[in-house]
């Protein structure tokens, strides 16, 4: 890097506007979105797709429910103009998508496009050409009026074309390349000189798409120039203004939602914000943003993965792990502390079945429901040494249908925390109910339940009285104990207690069917309390509620055992 002073680069150009208005607005409707995917997308490929690749995202591209796709460059390759003729002839194009096809203003390259549109239903033509200052000095050697005629001439040139192409609905697009570094008054010159010349009008609007080509400056300096632009227009009922931003700052996203604020009416972008060096604007975050809002998008990403696994298998890119909505990790929780809140959260959702009738969302940590855009629960948490006990619960539940007494958490979530430390990376749902199994349903030291016979004996007035005669194995040595009380587990603990064995009390017991269906199996979970006043939980599951009472009863009385 330079040392100060820094003389290589110089500050952004502030944009004189005064009042300006769009901090004070809101996005309450979806723009009209275009796909430059297939062009913009395409060109920045280190393998560009081929012609079946383009189809098949194409019709991706229409199932999202664009309207408006930019295909390709059809005067720069026999690829490109091949797709374009494959679309048109083989009546790919849905009855409501305009295809669009990019061009420079140079007079073969326009005649050889509009040959290529032969025969398509709905077109939008995009002309373009370079108006920044670096530009013109150190691309084309060109003064201001030599590049706004080039603007005009090709302008001109697509509208004598036009009225002479019979059997195509065109539309015309042009856009002041590089217009984020243009100097702003001169855009706009530009930009009528185009629109007088193409004689737009209220009914047939002109398409200005004015671009971010390279981000130089910050999303409130895009938002000024989009302003300033719609504000100092002569006719701005005669152009729909178009925003294309790139991300060289990071900040694309950021510069298309205020540019909506600042006025205009359409976005152009791409999925997953593939596109030249940093990407173009990622439109699934940007759409996925206004749902988040409670605005309609107009695009059904209702599976995002689908879309996600064809956009990596076609431009051979990969979507990054926190990449918004999309990645793998973003609706994915570590830290205990924002477990807990998940969690909590999506206990008092637990129920909500009709899509229709959704109360408000209100899960902390996580913007939208992943289920929305296609994703599920499963990995909302994932645990490691960070993680807490309402995560191991919320994995257990989620994954094995165990419903944790909540005064269980913190112990279980010690455990399992312990052994993530101890191995000191993340665990997997399955180590972690391994663990779990370790602990709980397979401690049978000192007492194992060999196999009990639990019936109603007898009513004692209002209440029934159980008999429990149990096989079990203490200190290795097999034996029959026998009790009763007002329920199995009363009468196991009786038997315990006939035999010499029983030093704690029994402070908690709950169970529940694990899953749905008639084949489910129960688990049960019972809490002692030693003379000290140390409370142990144990776990049993048993397809025989009963069972599952009396083997989390031991699987508490071995763990008590243990630590006395
Ligand atoms: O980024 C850009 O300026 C472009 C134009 C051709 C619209 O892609
Ligand atoms: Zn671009």
């Amino acid at each position: 890097m330079q040392r100060p002073p820094i003389t290589k680069y110089q500050p952004y150009q502030q944009i004189p506007l005064s009042n300006r208005c769009w901090p004070d607005q809101i996005i309450d409707k979806a723009p009209i979105w275009c796909s430059v995917d297939l062009r913009d997308g395409n060109q920045a490929l280190a393998i560009p797709m081929n012609v079946e690749e383009k189809l098949e995202y194409f019709k991706l591209l229409t199932q999202i429910g664009f309207k408006q796709i930019e295909v390709g460059f059809p005067s720069a390759s026999d690829t490109e103009y091949e797709f374009t003729r494959r679309l048109i002839e083989e009546n790919c194009i849905p009855d409501d998508v305009y295809i669009q096809v990019l061009v420079q203003a140079r007079e073969h390259l326009i005649r050889k496009t509009f040959e290529s549109l032969q025969g398509a239903p709905r077109a939008i033509v995009h002309l373009y050409n370079s108006t920044s200052p670096i530009q013109r000095k150190v691309t084309f050697g060109l003064t201001r009026e030599e590049i706004k005629d080039i603007a005009i001439q090709g302008t001109a040139l697509v509208k004598e074309l036009t009225e002479k192409h019979e059997g195509t609905e065109i539309l015309f697009q042009y856009s002041p390349e590089s217009f984020s570094d243009t100097e702003i008054e001169y855009s706009l010159e530009v930009c009528e000189a185009v629109l007088h010349t193409w004689e737009a009008t209220p009914e047939h609007p002109i398409i200005l798409n004015l671009p971010a080509t390279v981000e130089v400056a910050p999303p409130n300096v895009h938002a000024d120039q989009i302003e300033w632009f719609c504000r100092n227009m002569k006719s701005r009922q005669a152009a729909i203004i178009s925003l294309h931003t790139h991300n060289d700052q990071g900040c694309g996203t950021a510069a298309t939602m205020l540019g909506l604020m600042a006025g205009a009416d359409r976005v152009e972008g791409t999925l997953f914000g593939n596109g030249e060096r940093t990407g173009n604007l990622d439109i699934v975050t940007v759409a996925l943003n206004l749902y988040a809002q409670g605005v309609n998008p107009d695009l059904d990403f209702s599976d995002l993965p689908a879309v996600r696994s064809i956009y990596e298998r076609i431009t051979r890119m990969e979507v990054p792990e926190r990449h918004p909505y999309a990645g793998d990790l973003v609706f994915t929780a570590f830290s205990g502390s924002h477990q807990d809140a998940i969690k909590k959260g999506m206990d008092r959702r637990s129920g909500y079945t009709n899509q229709q009738a959704q109360p408000l969302w209100e899960v902390p940590y996580l913007l939208i429901d992943p289920r929305d855009i296609g994703r599920n629960y499963k990995a909302i948490i994932r645990i490691n040494s960070q993680s807490g006990k309402g995560g191991v619960a919320y994995v257990l539940a989620e994954e094995y249908g165990l419903e944790l007494p909540k005064t269980m958490h913190p112990e279980v979530g010690e455990i399992i925390n312990q052994h993530a430390d101890a191995l000191q990376r993340e665990l997997t749902p399955q180590e972690i109910y391994g663990a779990f199994q370790r602990i709980y349903l397979e401690n049978n030291t000192p007492l194992e339940l060999v196999s009990e016979d639990v019936h109603r004996a007898s009513e004692r007035g209002e209440r029934a009285e159980y008999r429990c005669v149990a096989e079990v194995v203490y200190q290795n040595e097999p034996l029959t104990i026998e009790g009763t009380g007002n329920g199995p587990i009363n009468a196991f603990v009786h038997a315990l207690e006939k035999a010499g064995w029983k030093n704690f009390h029994l402070t908690d017991f709950r169970q529940h069917a694990i899953g749905g269906g008639s084949a489910t199996d129960s688990a049960a979970y019972v809490q002692l309390t030693n003379e000290n006043g140390r409370a142990f939980y144990g776990c049993g599951i048993d397809s025989n509620i009963e069972t599952a009472g009396l083997k989390a009863l031991v699987s508490a009385y071995n763990r008590l055992q243990l630590q006395e």
